[in-house]
Order: C-alpha cells, then structure tokens, then sequence
C-alpha cells in the first residue's frame, strides 16, 4: 500500500493518473456507459444538472483520509469524475478529507471537473466568530485550489445569521455558486423549516433513506415550495447493510436497473422529486461504480418506493449493540 506521500509523489513524477483495478472494470463489463447517460436533476435555483448520485466524505473516507494510506481514494475519485459523476460533499470538520480530495484532483488534473460542496461551522455555544468562519472558509479555497467554490452550507445549523451572511457576501462577490445549511438531527428539523423560510437557500442537507423517511414529510414540501434543492446525506440508513445482508434482493429490483442491495437504497432515496442529489460515503472504488450505477436505468415511482420500504420494513433487525 502506497503512503499519501508517496502516492502524491509518484502521481507528480509520472504526470499519470492511478489506472483502475481491472476487476472494477469488470463490474461494467457489457454495460453501455457514457457520462450523459447518468439520470441528473435540475438545482432549482439555477436550472444546473447534476448527476443524482455524488461521493460524501466523511465516515470511511474520512478514515481513510486520515491513514495516510490515500490510494484506495485516488482510485474513488478517479472512478467518480471518469464515469461522470460531480458532486463530492465534505467538510472542515472531516478530517484529513477536504485535503486530500483537494490534492488528489489537482494531481489526476480534474479539480475543476468537481462540483465542490463543503460546509463552514465554527459555531461554539451557540455562536460564530465571523473571522474564524472566515478562515476556515479560506483553508477549504486554498485545500481545493479552485477559484469558486460551487456550494459552502452552514454545518449543522451552526449560527445561521452570522454563517448564512458570511456565504451570501461570498455569493455576491461570485466566490461561491450556491450556499445552503445542512442538518441530519431530527430536533432540528423545526429549525432547519424555519432557516428554510428565512434565508435565500440554494440547499440543504438533509438524513433520507427507505427505513428514515421523515424528512419526506416534513422538509422536503417546503424545499420544493421554495424551490431549495436537496443534498441526501446518510441513504444507507445507518444500518441498512446490515440488516440486508445475506437476504436476496426482490426480483423486480432488476426492472429498475438495481442489481445491488446499494443501488437499491440510492434510488429509493434518489427518487423523491424533491432531491438533486444523493451523496453516499465511500472508501471503495468498486463500491463507488456500484453507486454511480443507481443513476442509471430508471428511478422507482411511487408505487414502487412504497413497495421497496415495505422490503425494508420485512428485513431482519440490526443486532443490537452491546454497551
Ligand atoms: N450534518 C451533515 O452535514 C451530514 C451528516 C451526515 C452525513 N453527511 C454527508 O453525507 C455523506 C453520506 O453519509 P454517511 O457517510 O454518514 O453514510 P453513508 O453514505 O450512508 O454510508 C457510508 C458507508 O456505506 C459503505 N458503502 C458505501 N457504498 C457502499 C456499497 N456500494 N456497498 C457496500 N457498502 C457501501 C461505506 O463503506 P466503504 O468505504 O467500505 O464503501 C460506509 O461504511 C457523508 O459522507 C457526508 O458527506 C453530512
């Protein structure tokens, strides 16, 4: 396994990008691909298309990050701007993963080919210094190496009337395409509602999968209301691997293009109108192509999605943990 420094080094020594595992390869053996193929959504606020599947970076990437060991996420990278996919969300409080995605771009040559959505919080107790908002927004410009940056959110609610100001002056200076808050904490969501009526948000970021579908409820009417889009966070569910495993995926997922219990997941989440784009977490470049592959062939309808959280529903509890 090659360090990250070792990795950085190689890469700028031979100009070459890392060539992909033939065996991942092979998991799209005899499937028509091209990069327009991937079913996109329109960001409402501008009319942009994004491909509906992106790359998240914290859990595993985030450890991975944060090994030194940074190949396996080259490969992810690699894997994701070649097959046409955009969005990668991060943060500053991610580790080591703002950075070494930033490095690894600007080694393959695609930094700019990134939609790049980080997040800003330096909120303590309630409240946010604007100055070390402001450098920590900075930190993310110098980590990417990009003029603008496509979306900064508001992590977790963190002081919005300081943080949302920061990023709307970035947005009028044209430093930053698009600003959003984020949260996952189903105790916020009244404020996320409220934030939702009060600022002029591109985004948001929000928890929805098939075994956690509040948000459809209560958050999702009020973007489509106010024409906000939807960054998915957590579409495995926490647990949904788990509980999936070793079950057989319904027959009838094939009639949607899901051949995995991930692509499964990624399109029950990707399918609400509501949503411009799911961001599943990985360290794993096969496991990358297996989520890019839920943008293609076609998204469940209704029907449908109440059926799949009905399979969902029937599948055997997550062992409890102990502790
Ligand atoms: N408040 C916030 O702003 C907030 C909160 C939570 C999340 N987020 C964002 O949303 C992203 C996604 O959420 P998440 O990271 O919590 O969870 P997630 O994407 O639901 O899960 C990631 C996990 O699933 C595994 N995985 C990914 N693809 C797989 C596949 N095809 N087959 C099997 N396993 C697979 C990953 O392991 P491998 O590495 O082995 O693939 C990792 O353990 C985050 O990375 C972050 O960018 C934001």
């Amino acid at each position: 396994m090659l360090t990250r420094r070792d990795w950085f080094r190689t890469a700028a020594a031979t100009g070459a990008a890392l060539s992909l595992n033939p065996r991942v390869l092979g998991a799209w053996e005899g499937r028509a691909w091209k990069g327009q193929d991937l079913i996109s959504r329109a960001i409402p606020s501008s009319g942009e298309q994004v491909p509906i599947i992106g790359l998240g970076s914290s859990a595993t990437f985030r450890r991975v990050a944060g090994s030194g060991e940074v190949e396996p996420l080259g490969e992810v990278l690699r894997t994701f701007v070649d097959k046409g996919a955009r969005v990668f969300d991060t943060a500053p409080s991610y580790g080591d993963s703002e950075e070494v995605a930033g490095e690894l771009a600007a080694q393959m040559g695609f930094s700019e080919r990134i939609f790049w959505a980080t997040k800003v919080n330096v909120a303590r107790g309630g409240s946010a210094d604007p100055a070390a908002a402001r450098d920590q927004i900075e930190r993310s410009f110098g980590y990417f190496g990009v003029d603008t940056i496509d979306l900064i959110q508001v992590h977790n609610l963190g002081d919005p009337p300081t943080q949302v100001g920061i990023l709307q002056e970035l947005k009028q200076e044209g430093r930053i395409r698009y600003l959003g808050i984020t949260s996952t904490r189903k105790q916020q969501y009244p404020a996320l509602a409220q934030a939702m009526q009060d600022y002029p948000l591109d985004f948001i970021g929000i928890d929805y999968a098939a075994n956690n579908t509040s948000a459809a409820d209560e958050i999702f009417p009020i973007a489509m209301d106010r024409g906000i889009g939807i960054l998915v966070y957590v579409p495995f569910g926490r647990n949904l691997f788990t509980r999936a495993s070793g079950q057989e995926l319904p027959e009838w997922a094939s009639g949607l293009g899901a051949t995995t219990w991930a692509q499964f997941f990624l399109k029950f989440a990707a399918a609400h109108p509501a949503v411009t784009c799911v961001t599943p977490a990985t360290s794993n470049p096969e496991h990358m192509l297996d989520n890019i592959g839920a943008a293609m062939g076609r998204l469940p309808d209704e029907d449908e999605q109440a059926r799949m959280v009905e399979v969902v529903e029937a599948l055997p509890p997550a062992p409890r943990r102990r502790g």
